[in-house]
């Protein structure tokens, strides 16, 4: 196991897991999940709407033996579906399951915090979110999720949810890079003893080309995408990079061989101006 961060329930989760977003077929799949085995990651993120969980759990069974590696050397996140917030929880985390193949999973999130198909301001978002979470806790007490916790979602939803839990979520997994920062959020996840996770650190790709990025990469010798990974594990934010290349599964693991200077995380983190390149839940009652 590389370096990782300890989660409330007492369970250690990997800082760098491989993103698995857009990744589609067995042999694509196959080949990006064994570089990313060989160069050293050990924690893997999937979801129901990325319809990827039974090429991904496919993958993990053939290439862990030629590994040496088993099922408890990996840390396997997967996410509810909004499709299946509120009544159809319960199918929506036997399904993921099934579809992985797995008797349990060490993180399960819901994915958003609002209802597939329904309007962002539907008054039945926040009782669906309360009856899906009330799902999760009852598959953590039964130990097929080892830790539940939330994605996308923004302050409110996690002072709601904080509120009325039982279980403390053990992760809340959002958009964060250099031009969002996520300054309110990190810090309720703090008092609240929740690991802020990073999706999209690269902002999709568009922080890439970003000339105070560049000039960041330059100085130290590294690519835009391991300075972008680098500036969030400075701050202990875990990060989930994807990419379809191999190459680039490797490139962006190594993480840990330099460091950023103050000032070069200071000229980073002054890109913050609240831009968001993925969904945007803040509409979401
Ligand atoms: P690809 O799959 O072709 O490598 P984010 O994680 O912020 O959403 O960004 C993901 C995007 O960044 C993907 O389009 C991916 O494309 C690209 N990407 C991932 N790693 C690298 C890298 N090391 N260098 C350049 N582009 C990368």
């Amino acid at each position: 196991q590389g370096p990782s961060v300890l989660l409330n329930t007492g369970a250690h989760m990997p800082l760098v897991g491989l993103g698995t977003y857009r990744l589609q077929g067995p042999e694509d799949t196959y080949q990006v999940v064994d570089a990313a085995l060989t160069a050293g990651y050990r924690a893997f993120d999937t979801a129901a709407v990325y319809r990827n969980e039974a090429e991904i759990g496919q993958a993990l069974r053939s290439l862990l033996p030629k590994h040496g590696l088993s099922r408890a050397d990996v840390f396997i996140t997967s996410k509810l579906s909004p499709k299946d917030q509120g009544t159809k929880a319960r199918d929506g985390c036997l399904r993921s399951l099934e579809q992985l193949g797995l008797d349990y999973i060490d993180l399960f999130l819901i994915h958003w915090p609002g209802t597939q198909g329904r309007d962002v301001r539907d008054k039945r978002n926040p009782e669906n979110r309360s009856q899906s979470w009330a799902t999760l806790e009852d598959f953590h007490k039964e130990g097929k999720f080892k830790a539940i916790g939330v994605s996308n979602y923004t302050v409110k939803h996690m002072q709601e949810l904080l509120k009325s839990c039982r279980v403390v979520p053990a992760v809340l997994q959002v958009e964060f890079h250099p031009r969002l920062a996520q300054k309110e959020l990190r810090a309720l996840c703090e008092e609240s003893g929740v690991c802020f996770q990073a999706y999209s650190s690269l902002g999709t790709g568009v922080l890439l080309t970003d000339p105070v990025v560049q000039a960041v990469a330059q100085r130290c010798g590294r690519t835009p995408a391991q300075v972008l990974l680098r500036w969030a594990l400075q701050q202990n934010v875990p990060v989930l990079p994807k990419s379809a290349q191999p190459m680039r599964v490797q490139q962006n693991s190594c993480l840990f061989d330099f460091e950023l200077s103050e000032s070069d995380m200071a000229r980073l983190s002054a890109l913050d101006c609240g831009e968001k390149f993925c969904w945007d839940p803040s509409l979401v009652v």
